[in-house]
């Protein structure tokens, strides 16, 4: 869904699904700061995370706003080469991490991150490029719409799509971290999409308040071809 169509749809309420509300909360929200970390941070995903890195993978980071999520993972995975690009809509969030990552004085740290603008429901990479895929918190903006019939929402499917477009069969994983269980059927009922998905619960304390928790949903789903054909011309 195009910028014009997003504003036109948000005209009263500005929804995260919206660009709009994205520049607000960096140009002069929450998000203003150096970091916005949303819901969890690299030490509470780095178990998950470290078990499916390899050598040599080229990972996509959607919506990565300005999270130290990637930095932290290459500065971690030091054994091996990793890439990672992250977009984001938000144009001052991604000339930031830009700004941010020209001063970062470990090369090899610098060197395996890019950031740039992209919208993730329609980027213009080629198909079957990436070994993995994160997303923290972006598919949830996108769930915020107002189509808020459940399983009806365009764009968390065209977000979908995409990543099932761009991962390469079998050995792709997208991991997707969400507060939002209505989510999981999305991986379920897209006919153009195929994904043996997992979903684990991790409960961390809120920032809200002494003793209050949350659930992280963090669906970790494998790419699989869509037909058996598929399969055989992969081979
Ligand atoms: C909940 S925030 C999460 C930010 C970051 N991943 C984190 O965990 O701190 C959602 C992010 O998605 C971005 N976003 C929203 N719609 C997007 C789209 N269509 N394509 C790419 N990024 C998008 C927003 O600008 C924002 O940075």
């Amino acid at each position: 869904m195009k910028k014009k169509q997003l504003k036109e749809l948000n005209q009263e309420t500005l929804s995260p699904s919206s660009y709009e509300f994205w520049d607000d909360f960096y140009d002069s929200g929450e998000g203003k700061g150096e970091c916005y970390e949303w819901y969890v941070n690299f030490n509470q995903l780095k178990n998950y995370l470290l078990n499916l890195i390899k050598d040599g993978d080229k990972i996509l980071h959607v919506g990565c706003g300005n999270s130290f999520l990637a930095e932290d993972l290459v500065e971690e995975t030091e054994n091996i080469h990793i890439e990672i690009i992250n977009i984001d809509v938000c144009e001052n969030a991604i000339n930031r991490m830009n700004e941010r990552n020209k001063k970062i004085t470990n090369q090899r740290v610098r060197n395996s991150l890019i950031y740039q603008v992209e919208d993730a429901t329609e980027t213009n990479f080629k198909d079957n490029q990436f070994n993995g895929i994160l997303d923290k918190g972006t598919a949830d903006a996108l769930l915020s719409t107002l189509e808020l019939e459940q399983g009806d929402n365009e764009m968390v499917k065209s977000l979908l799509r995409e990543m099932y477009r761009l991962l390469k069969y079998h050995t792709g994983w997208f991991v997707c971290v969400s507060r939002n269980v209505c989510l999981e059927p999305y991986f379920y009922s897209d006919e153009m999409t195929n994904w043996d998905l997992k979903r684990i619960d991790l409960t961390t304390n809120s920032t809200k308040g002494k003793g209050i928790t949350q659930v992280n949903y963090i669906y970790l789903a494998k790419s699989l071809p869509l037909s058996d054909n598929e399969n055989e011309n992969e081979n």
